[in-house]
């Protein structure tokens, strides 16, 4: 099962990867939080994308898709995975095809609104110890300046300020948006509204992940 979650940057891919992720027990990959690791510790494909990064701009097709690729043929992959950011251009979709080809596929492309999406991103804070995803709006009136799961320091990323936003935005319309096009025509595309309340926007993706895959079942949770 490789189940890929497309949309434009602050849709909620992350946030739904987590919850598909503790749903299906399956790994989330995210190629933001690959790349963000190897800039923090300065490797030499850390190196290679933070320009493009803070930039807002697409760190190129032959260094993703290597790294994404180093990912999957992990063990914990081997009974599914699911992709969060990745594939970003049609080049990159078409090397994925190549890989592993015979897994069932499914695509939900969660769809957020421009407005929506800069507002969102204003708010957003991520936890440096374990990476969960925040927002100051609908934590609003809590604790908010320490993640909730582990206590670590809750950080703004370099690329949420508000200009680089618009630059993603321009990037994913002008990019990112024709894999619609490319997966509808693969016959594994679904659309998602990305607008509602996280736990409702789950409720949309777990119905198209069920109908599609019936086979999913939920993992016990850990006591
Ligand atoms: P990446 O890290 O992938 O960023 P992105 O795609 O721009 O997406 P985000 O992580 O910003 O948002 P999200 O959709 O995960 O939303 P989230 O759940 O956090 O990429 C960063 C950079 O790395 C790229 O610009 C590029 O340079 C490079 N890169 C990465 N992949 C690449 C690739 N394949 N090829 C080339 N370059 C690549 O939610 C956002 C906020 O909204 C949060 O605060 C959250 O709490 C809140 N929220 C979530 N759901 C809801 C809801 N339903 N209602 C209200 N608030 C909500």
């Amino acid at each position: 099962m490789r189940i890929v979650l497309l949309g434009p940057p602050g849709s909620g891919k992350g946030t739904q990867g987590d919850l598909v992720r503790d749903r299906y027990g399956f790994p989330k990959i995210s190629s933001g939080d690959l790349l963000r690791d190897a800039v923090q510790k300065g490797t030499p494909l850390g190196r290679k994308a933070e320009a493009c990064m803070n930039r807002g701009e697409l760190v190129s097709d032959d260094v993703v898709v290597d790294m994404i690729q180093e990912r999957i043929a992990r063990p914990d992959c081997r009974n599914g995975y699911i992709l969060d950011g990745f594939p970003r251009t049609t080049a990159q979709a078409e090397r994925l095809a190549g890989i592993e080809h015979e897994r069932n596929e499914i695509v939900l492309d969660i769809q957020v609104a421009d407005q929506a999406i800069i507002q969102r991103l204003s708010q957003r804070r991520i936890c440096s110890g374990c990476g969960a995803i925040f927002n100051l709006s609908a934590d609003a009136g809590r604790e908010v300046a320490k993640c909730r799961g582990c206590g670590g320091r809750l950080v703004r990323r370099d690329d949420d300020d508000p200009e680089v936003v618009r630059r993603r935005l321009e990037v994913y319309h002008a990019q990112t948006k024709p894999l619609a096009e490319y997966y509808s025509r693969k016959g594994v595309y679904r659309r998602i509204a990305g607008e509602g309340t996280v736990a409702e926007v789950f409720g949309r993706v777990i119905q198209e992940l069920e109908l599609r895959a019936p086979e999913l079942s939920p993992v016990e949770a850990e006591s």
